[in-house]
């Protein structure tokens, strides 16, 4: 294969590493122009104003559930449609590259994107965001893995350093994204606006080429976020390969006199110039495939695909799913206006939308539906009047579904929320409405986390709508009538109080310095640790049915752990169940969370009494924790406990299971501490006469255990009182 760029100029290579305009790059030599844009859950094509907030208007596509929403499917089949519609829609549409999936982890539920992301925890948003991937790319369209890294936050995004520790660096942050890169190769990755550590994500030679490339083996183009690049050399030579949106001649210019003055190397410019056109090499077979999409196919698959993102929370006295002539009251502004997405450069134009009255007035047979709006979103109208007329209503009927949430002016990219709270007094209204009706059912829009226990101690029944796209009305109505026995599960924790979340003293950071300073201790990894009571945990959702966990096998390998457990449906409606692995380690040498998923599996439906035998495997990769004495991975040698179930705090059984580990000994020198020497057997024979009897024992004449006491003291401090022995002089290693 040739390469295109072989023959080009240095000037003709420096101008493929900058966009032609906002969102296709230059046409140079044998390299066609090639079309980004977003987004994560529809094509956001613009052809008329360009910008890359959502402000000016786009193409029709399908609006899927955002990621907050496509998540709580926990099912990478079901994923890898979508991604595989959105590539046929950007195909349709001369998108090359779609710009998404959205890994970065859900640090605190305040932050403004948390609706374009997957979870708080990295096995869920990596996994998934592979599925994303490989969906997308199986129709020849590219993807572009962002925000590539620790972008969590959206106050300062554009300046702001998160300062972050090794273990919750790799452990937490960077993992989704290795593992997307190594398993699902996506063609482009996006590196973020935000600073690392003090460093721009776009100039950071580690993160862009020691780590990316020569340690996790990514062999595609890395792209800037739209205005993430500074200093257009400083970038290249980090390993940016391709600056979004272009900057004009004068961009390229300065790469030409950085090469010329010596200032860069020519080897940096022949590599952003070969990724860049190894990407229209790799988009070509896309662009000459005959790849159609059929809008009307994508928008049920749309509704499967958010009836499967919907979370049961609760369901006291069963009273979902409803019976068709049961006369209803659906109340909420939500209801005839629907909050489907998010703000910002993924937002989509839909090609249609489902009006979630509308649905429900299909599916309710002959009951009567009433509705009343109850409140309002721009603070119009009387409030008491509203809330009186929504009460009334309720009473009325015989099962009031009331809507809760945010609105799109509440929670967006580009800005945090400052909390958690239910806005425009929903949380009185819907306490009012309990009241008087005790048959209730929530139904909830939002994208970042609400504070839900007052809702939770109001209402018998509570769905969690997240944001489910275009046909999220039709898939509420799916599931409140029980056409879909609802499987999702929460991928992100929903406490008690703000103040309860990890982050919260840590968030959103100010002088442009964001501090991690809960280091691995993350969402549901945070709340264990301090077992702090919460509203809804990690990886939780009901069903109309249940189910029981049996015949639990463990067993380790050279490859990891395997974990198998029979599920079987014990209710009376067919079901899906979510099974999740949650390893701990309970005498590590390490902290550790209490336990950290570390793999799941969605079951197939299952009829009443069927079962199924679910396997998951536990990468050895998964089980590692990042050893920052040795700056690698590293696989702790013992017992490990495995729990299965069905969330992060319903561990239905659990076993133990032995793992043999890598961890090479620190070597003992000067620098050790004496506990250390101690632990080390033939440092610790070499001390023998060192010490006096009884040392270690607490038999000493002080009745304390020198060694407890002392232990923390380096050798050369004792070297310096000439309490070391001779005999180490010749058996330590200097450093
Ligand atoms: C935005 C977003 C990024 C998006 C890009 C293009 O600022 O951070 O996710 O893909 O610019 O719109």
């Amino acid at each position: 294969m040739t390469d295109p760029t072989k023959d080009l100029s240095l000037e003709e290579k420096a101008s493929l590493g900058s966009g032609a305009d906002f969102w296709t790059t230059k046409a140079v030599g044998a390299v066609p122009s090639l079309m980004l844009t977003d987004g994560p859950h529809g094509v956001r094509k613009q052809t008329g104003a360009s910008d890359h907030l959502g402000l000016a208007g786009s193409e029709a596509a399908t609006c899927f559930p955002p990621a907050v929403g496509l998540g709580q499917c926990w099912d990478t089949d079901l994923i890898h449609r979508v991604g595989e519609a959105l590539g046929r829609e950007a195909r349709s549409l001369d998108v090359d590259v779609l710009l998404g999936p959205g890994v970065n982890i859900k640090r605190d539920p305040r932050c403004g994107r948390s609706f374009e992301y997957f979870s708080e925890d990295p096995v869920v948003a990596g996994v998934l965001g592979a599925a994303w991937v490989t969906g997308v790319q199986s129709v020849g369209v590219g993807t572009s893995l962002k925000h590539f890294a620790l972008n969590n936050a959206e106050t300062d995004r554009m300046r702001s350093s998160s300062d972050v520790d090794p273990r919750p660096m790799h452990e937490i942050y960077l993992h989704a994204f290795a593992h997307i890169v190594r398993t699902a190769r996506p063609w482009t990755v996006m590196c973020s606006y935000n600073r690392i550590n003090g460093v721009y994500a776009a100039e950071n030679h580690w993160l862009l080429t020691e780590l990316l490339r020569e340690t996790w083996g990514f062999d595609g183009a890395v792209v800037s976020d739209w205005g993430a690049v500074r200093d257009r050399v400083a970038a290249v030579r980090a390993g940016l390969d391709l600056e979004m949106p272009g900057t004009g001649p004068a961009s390229d210019a300065e790469v030409v006199d950085a090469v010329r003055a010596g200032d860069l190397s020519q080897d940096a410019v022949d590599r952003a110039a070969a990724a860049v056109a190894g990407l229209a090499r790799r988009v070509q077979p896309g662009r000459e495939a005959a790849v159609t999409a059929d809008l009307d196919d994508h928008h049920r698959l749309a509704r499967e695909v958010a009836a499967r993102s919907i979370v049961l929370l609760k369901n006291d006295t069963d009273l979902l799913p409803l019976t068709a002539g049961t006369a209803l009251a659906v109340i909420g502004e939500f209801a005839q206006s629907p909050r489907y997405q998010g703000g910002g450069s993924s937002h989509v134009n839909p090609t249609r939308l489902d009006i979630p009255l509308d649905e429900i007035r299909a599916q309710a047979g002959a009951g009567t539906v009433t509705f009343a709006p109850g409140f309002t979103t721009d603070g119009s109208g009387d409030a008491a009047t509203l809330r009186n007329e929504a009460v009334q209503t309720a009473a009325d009927a015989e099962v009031a579904v009331v809507f809760l949430g945010l609105g799109a002016d509440q929670e967006s990219e580009g800005f945090d929320r400052d909390d958690i709270e239910i806005p425009w007094g929903q949380l009185d209204l819907v306490a009012a409405i309990a009241q008087v009706q005790p048959r209730t059912v929530v139904v909830l829009s939002h994208g970042g986390v609400l504070r839900l226990q007052p809702v939770a101690d109001a209402v018998p029944a509570i769905l969690d709508g997240a944001l489910l796209g275009q046909a999220g009305g039709g898939a509420i109505a799916d599931v409140l009538f029980g056409a879909v026995n609802p499987s999702g599960r929460l991928t992100e924790t929903v406490p008690v109080r703000v103040q309860d979340c990890p982050s919260y003293l840590d968030f959103p950071g100010e002088n442009s310095h964001v501090r991690y300073g809960e280091g691995i201790h993350v969402g549901y990894r945070g709340y264990d640790a301090r077992a702090l009571e919460v509203t809804f945990p990690f990886g939780h959702g009901l069903s109309y049915t249940d189910f029981e966990y049996s015949e639990m096998m463990v067993a380790s390998d050279e490859t990891g752990v395997v974990v198998e457990v029979t599920v079987t449906n014990t209710g009376e409606r067919a079901g899906r169940e979510v099974v999740q692995v949650y390893l701990t380690k309970t005498d590590s040498r390490v902290v550790r969370p209490p336990r950290e998923l570390k793999g799941f599996a969605t079951s197939a439906v299952l009829e009443p009494a069927a079962s199924e035998k679910v396997s998951i495997h536990v990468a050895r990769s998964d089980i590692a924790f990042w050893d920052e004495r040795r700056g690698d991975w590293t696989v702790e040698d013992g017992a490990y406990v495995v729990g299965v179930g069905a969330s992060s705090r319903d561990l239905r059984v659990t076993d133990i299971v032995d793992v043999t580990g890598d961890e090479q000994p620190v070597p003992i020198t000067w620098q050790s501490t004496l506990a250390e020497a101690l632990a080390d057997p033939a440092v610790a024979a070499a001390m023998a006469d060192m010490l006096p009897a009884g040392a270690s024992d607490g038999g000493d004449a002080l009745g304390t255990d020198i060694v407890k006491v002392m232990g923390s003291m380096p050798l050369d401090r004792l070297k310096r009182f000439g309490m070391a022995s001779d005999a180490l002089d010749d058996l330590l290693t200097t450093d």
